[in-house]
């Protein structure tokens, strides 16, 4: 296998989003957690580690043209792929650089915003020192560092899968991709012949079957580089601790709540502890996790009164993240589930169903007088973490009506990057996102849908349903249903029809009101 510093290099990654990565998911860690998140109203600098194929730091890009966005990878198909998808969306605020994290350029600077996120795990120990030194020599004072890693004692049990399969294929010829496919065909030999781990371990025995669903160039990356490791918490804040940065928070956003992690019975230990860094150990045992992405600041200044967050972090909005939201609300985070009721969100699901509101408006609205602020924006944050409310960079505009006549007219795409993504993508087999310079971050619409949508951009939508199943046709995809593949021509076109009725129905008012669609009127 082909490795710079024991990680792959022969096998590309495969290309993908992740929401987590938006600076307004950060800030809003930061603000919910009272730590003061860097300004961005002005313009910012981003630098992402080991962007992989780069759909994270391009749709960010696109998202925010205020910033400035940096991203750095040792391997050079990967920078080539994200320079084309540069080029192709009129990029003019992101550049990717190919190197080595010891052997940076040394004019990069300081940046408000440092992520890195599928790197920390899989990486020799010195590169992930060099991690370190960059931490501590490029982010700016108060700016955030978003890191993921595999975590204990989530990995304990599944493990043994890991190092079945690089065991497996270090005895297997040809590249990466290959030895990894030889590898799966010997675990779910072993896995169906109850080979005694897989007996004493029957989640082990379980998950092989999701990593048959999974692409086989990700599973690459994840399985076979040859330092992979996973940390308990405790360990990566000790590292980021030496480059002088404290912990904040994590995403996704509920994991910023003890009590929507763990179940009733470990109330008394959160209860007793002060200290935020006992309290994650704590939480990582009582819900076994597995994956973490974890927040750090160089030099978090405090905010600790509502006063402070409507001072230095009012520029976040809220609105009810789905059109017909009703209580109770129930969520399952994992571990426990949890509704959301009460005369108190009553209003602000009314107040946030139709429009976003900064905090301060939410707080001066008349139908929540007298509700103290504190607690106010204790229930917000607690309705973002629970999938009530999103969080967004700026306003957005009320929900377009479903009616299909309100929904005439051309369709076009305000952001040329989402145009040369719907271009390269749809269809591909795979969700693609697109940027939304409203929310400030990407939305992932499915490739079924993308094709939709590229169609009425390109063509309009005379024969829609007809040129979609052509499409289709000829992409050598097959439309499933319940999991089976359909093959009945009628039913497909049934098929069809109803995802395009379904995509004007949601998807289309959706994507009016991020802002990534405008619709021509037609008088
Ligand atoms: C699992 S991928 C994650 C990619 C991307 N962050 C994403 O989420 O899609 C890890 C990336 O780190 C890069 N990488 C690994 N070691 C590196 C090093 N020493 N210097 C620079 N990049 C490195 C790899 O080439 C790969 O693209």
């Amino acid at each position: 296998m082909t490795a710079a510093d024991g990680y792959v290099t022969d096998v590309s990654y495969t290309p993908g989003f992740y929401p987590n990565m938006a600076p307004v998911a950060m800030r809003y860690v930061a603000a919910l957690n009272r730590v003061v998140p860097p300004q961005t109203a002005n313009g910012f600098r981003y630098l992402e580690l080991g962007c992989g194929l780069g759909r994270s730091l391009t749709t960010l890009a696109a998202a925010n043209p205020k910033g400035e966005f940096v991203g750095i990878d040792v391997n050079p198909n990967h920078t080539a792929s994200i320079q084309k998808d540069i080029t192709a969306g009129k990029l003019s605020n992101a550049r990717v650089i190919t190197a080595d994290f010891g052997h940076l350029p040394k004019d990069l600077g300081k940046f408000d915003f440092i992520a890195l996120h599928g790197v920390l795990s899989w990486v020799v120990p010195t590169v992930r020192d060099a991690i370190i030194s960059i931490a501590k020599k490029h982010l700016a004072s108060g700016g955030l560092l978003l890191v993921s890693y595999n975590s204990m004692p989530g990995w304990a049990a599944l493990q043994p899968i890991r190092g079945i399969l690089r065991q497996y294929a270090l005895l297997r010829q040809g590249d990466s991709a290959q030895r990894m496919r030889d590898a799966l065909a010997y675990l779910v030999f072993i896995r169906d012949k109850q080979a005694k781990y897989f007996e004493d371990n029957p989640r082990a025995a379980t998950y092989v079957d999701g990593l048959l669903k999974q692409d086989v160039n990700y599973l690459v990356h994840e399985y076979l580089n040859e330092h992979w490791t996973s940390f308990y918490f405790s360990e990566v804040a000790g590292m980021f601790g030496t480059a002088g940065l404290a912990f904040v928070g994590s995403l996704p956003v509920f994991t910023n709540f003890w009590d929507l992690c763990v179940r009733p019975d470990f109330q008394e230990l959160f209860r007793t502890t002060t200290n935020r860094l006992v309290t994650e150990s704590h939480k990582d045992f009582c819900a076994n996790t597995a994956f973490r992405w974890d927040i750090y600041s160089n030099g978090p200044r405090m905010m600790p009164e509502v006063a402070d967050r409507l001072r230095e972090a009012d520029d976040l909005f809220f609105h009810v993240t789905a059109a017909n939201v009703t209580l109770p609300y129930q969520s399952n985070l994992g571990v426990v589930t949890s509704t959301v009721q009460g005369p108190l969100y009553q209003s602000l699901l009314g107040l946030l169903a139709d429009k976003s509101l900064r905090l301060s408006e939410i707080l001066a609205a008349n139908e929540l007088k007298g509700t103290p602020p504190a607690d106010l924006a204790r229930a917000v944050d607690a309705g973002v973490a629970m999938g009530l409310f999103d969080v967004t960079a700026g306003p957005l505009g009320s929900r377009p009506a479903t009616s299909t006549a309100s929904l005439e007219g051309a369709v076009s795409l305000t952001n040329p990057f989402n145009k040369a993504i719907l271009h390269l993508d749809s269809l591909g087999g795979r969700a693609l996102a697109l940027a939304s310079s409203s929310t400030g971050t990407g939305h992932t619409l499915g490739d079924f849908d993308a094709a939709i949508l590229h169609e009425l951009v390109e063509r309009g939508r005379d024969g829609l349903t007809s040129r979609i199943e052509t499409r289709l046709l000829g992409s050598g995809r097959a439309l499933q249903q319940n999991g089976q593949p359909v093959s009945d021509a009628a039913e497909r076109s049934q098929l069809i029809q109803q995802s395009c009725d379904a995509f004007f129905a949601n998807g289309l008012p959706q994507l009016v009101r991020l802002g990534i669609v405008d619709l021509d009127s037609v008088v």
